[in-house]
């Protein structure tokens, strides 16, 4: 027997890092709580009872028994694995699991994992046993090895802590300190970001040529405790001048490990000439989203350059204001 339950978890951008990340690098993610997957756990009404837990996943129009669900489906193996944590051994209850999501599909904001974050916290307190984000992050990478391939574990771990957090692979996330908030534009190329593909792509890149990749990924690093340094300590790293730099420089070098594209190129050449201080793709790029950094005398200009050139939509979140 289950009790209504509700949870919700946020998207993400990574600021700097991604695919080094992979390879053992730092990176900077922090939580976009403008947009949420929201899951809700509806008990059976009466003769329902039998029936089993059912999914109904409307930003894809889907809804299905857990028992009938595709073996590569992660909402299902969300649940099953919250199942055997919180209820082990028994059958999967009677019930519903809905699944709403603002948060644009394969865009880089991290709409898998916040989905099945979602999913993960509603089932698990609808069975009386909430899990710490720790354990929520634990189960959740599960499903992003099922979506992605060889995740490094970051989507799960910012969008289950709902924090900024510098992360590493294999070690326990530490939140970091944003000592002055600072704006981010955060621009859809409309296209779809695969990221399977990328992060594939960049391995097979690296077992080829691993020593070039390498020293890439190491340069990547570098920007990214640069960036943390300046963050807990604005004036002494250079203002946000220089982290729009960073912004640029980490760009360059995702351009190099061909993860960027067209789309990306125009848009963030766009939000530069229109007075960001900085931009770059974020997630795992070919598609998906782009952010950059603006101070606020140029917000608007910024974001309008950037739908003129071609971004589906702009949206505008604070870094850093959360722990105000
Ligand atoms: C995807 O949001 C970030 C990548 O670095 C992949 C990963 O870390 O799993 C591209």
């Amino acid at each position: 027997m289950i009790s209504p339950a509700r949870a919700a978890a946020p998207g993400k951008v990574i600021l700097l890092g991604e695919h080094a990340v992979v390879y053992g690098q730092p990176a900077l993610a922090v939580p976009v709580a403008g947009v949420q997957a929201v899951a809700t756990v509806t008990p059976p009404a009466g003769p329902q009872a039998a029936a089993g837990l059912w999914i109904e996943a409307r930003a894809i129009g889907r809804r299905y028994r857990l028992e009938a669900a595709r073996p590569a489906d992660p909402l299902a193996l969300a649940a099953r694995l919250t199942l055997e944590r919180c209820a082990p051994g028994a059958p999967p209850p009677a019930g519903t699991l809905t699944i709403d999501s603002t948060i644009p599909i394969a865009s880089g904001l991290g709409s898998g994992a916040a989905v099945c974050t979602a999913a993960v916290r509603a089932l698990a307190a609808a069975l009386g046993r909430p899990l710490p984000p720790a354990e929520v992050s634990a189960l959740v990478f599960q499903t992003e090895t099922l979506l992605h391939g060889t995740p490094s574990g970051i989507d799960n771990t910012v969008i289950a802590y709902g924090q900024p957090v510098w992360f590493v692979k294999g070690q326990p996330p530490e939140p970091f300190t944003i000592a002055a908030p600072f704006q981010l534009l955060i621009a859809d190329t409309g296209q779809p970001s695969p990221t399977r593909i990328t992060v594939g792509d960049v391995r097979a890149a690296w077992q080829q040529a691993p020593a070039r990749w390498e020293a890439v990924f190491q340069a990547i690093g570098a920007l990214v405790r640069e960036a943390r340094a300046l963050l807990a300590a604005p004036a002494a790293g250079g203002g946000l001048g220089r982290l729009g730099e960073l912004l640029d420089r980490n760009h360059a070098h995702l351009r190099e490990l061909g993860v960027s594209s067209p789309e990306l190129e125009a848009l963030t050449a766009a939000a530069r000439a229109a007075g960001a201080l900085g931009a770059k793709l974020s997630g795992g790029g070919r598609g998906g989203n782009l952010i950059a950094l603006v101070e606020a005398p140029a917000a608007d200009a910024v974001e309008a350059a950037l739908l003129r050139a071609g971004a589906k939509r702009v949206l505008r979140t604070m870094v850093g204001a959360e722990a105000q």
